[in-house]
């Protein structure tokens, strides 16, 4: 039998998917973000959302100071798209050199994103634009049309508006964030060439019979919403196949706990107390250690055409227990997996 190995270490990785809030939040949420992690992808669905170039230097003022003085973390910032976001100001984001990104949400598909795009037939200069520059243009993959089941929204979109939006842009950088699905397994890998992906920690280690059977767990739900079982697998053997176009985006995501366990609780898992290590259990489980470092810290570079970081971290095989909460605010925040054990521990 082979020996298995106590200890890995890997180049750095970066978090292409995660949310910080704003305000007293940043002092939780910007010190556990760079845990484990060298870059992070800020998504901007604040309230009011960050819309533009200024609004984006702004924010990003705010993280920084929270950044712990040891630390090479850095903020990656991303624009929240409207139906009146011009090509002007996608100019202006590429100059910016602060600016990684552009994040696409239907109006009302999940938290804050109220007055993201309802109509994307307006925004074809815009696009042109993105297309012209390489700016990556990131979605929140689910359809919003209330006749259209909660389950079905991702592989409707990818049908109905992502299909047609990359024929008509076929050289837009576009990430299709945190994939829930079969069919965006089968699109990203096999029939686009443009479209690349991040999947979340939770997406690979739970299915929708861990969120609802035998008792509703308000602190699994969060959007896209947890899948059947057969599309965990076809995420699981995607993300540890190697396969160069999928990369880590954890969606780390904080609401308060009383927000969550509520009559109508909010979408998020906030896993930034353990995500290097939540990814290294999956990657254990399916024999595939040697791919996590593909997965967490080169393929995303790649993508977005950053260099690869020059440090590395290391993972040891200790079991170690996620805490059952932290202070949040002027409360409380349920980690994802809070009170369970796991074998890998960043050192
Ligand atoms: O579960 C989610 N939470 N999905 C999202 O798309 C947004 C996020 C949040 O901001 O809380
Ligand atoms: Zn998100």
């Amino acid at each position: 039998m082979m020996q298995k190995s106590t200890e890995i270490k890997i180049r750095k990785p970066d978090d292409w998917h995660l949310h910080l809030r704003d305000g007293d939040a940043l002092k939780v949420t910007v010190p556990n973000a760079c845990r484990g992690f060298n870059r992070g992808i800020i998504m901007p669905n604040l309230v009011p959302p960050v819309t533009t170039v200024d609004l984006a230097h702004e924010y990003r003022k705010r993280i920084v100071q929270n950044i712990p003085q040891d630390s090479s973390w850095q903020p990656l910032m991303v624009l929240f798209l409207t139906d009146r976001t011009t090509p002007e100001e996608i100019y202006k984001a590429h100059e910016s050199k602060i600016i990684f990104g552009v994040k696409l949400y239907p109006a009302g598909a999940t938290t804050n994103s109220d007055t993201g795009v309802t109509n994307l037939g307006k925004l074809n200069k815009t696009f042109a634009a993105m297309q012209e520059v390489g700016m990556v243009l990131q979605i929140h993959g689910e359809v919003t049309d209330k006749n259209i089941d909660i389950f079905d929204r991702e592989a409707v979109f990818i049908e109905t508006i992502l299909k047609p939006l990359v024929e008509k842009f076929p050289t837009l950088k576009v990430s299709l964030e945190h994939i829930t699905t079969e069919e965006s397994v089968t699109f990203v890998t096999k029939d686009s060439d443009s479209v690349h992906a991040s999947i979340t920690p939770q997406h690979l280690l739970y299915n929708r019979n861990d969120m609802l059977v035998s008792g509703i767990r308000p602190h699994l739900f969060c959007l896209p919403i947890l899948k059947r079982e057969r599309h965990q697998q076809a995420l699981l053997e995607a993300a540890t196949s190697g396969n160069k176009k999928l990369y880590l985006g954890t969606d780390s995501a904080p609401h308060a706990r009383d927000q969550k366990e509520n009559c109508c609780g909010c979408a998020g898992c906030y896993s930034h107390l353990s995500a290097i290590e939540l990814y290294a259990e999956v990657f254990d489980q399916f024999n595939a250690l040697d791919k996590l470092e593909g997965f967490a810290s080169m393929h995303g570079p790649d993508f977005y055409g950053l260099p690869y970081n020059d440090s590395f971290i290391s993972l040891k095989r200790q079991k170690w227990k996620i805490p059952s909460s932290i202070k949040y605010l002027n409360t409380e925040l349920i980690p994802l997996g809070a009170n369970s054990e796991l074998n890998w521990k960043l050192i």
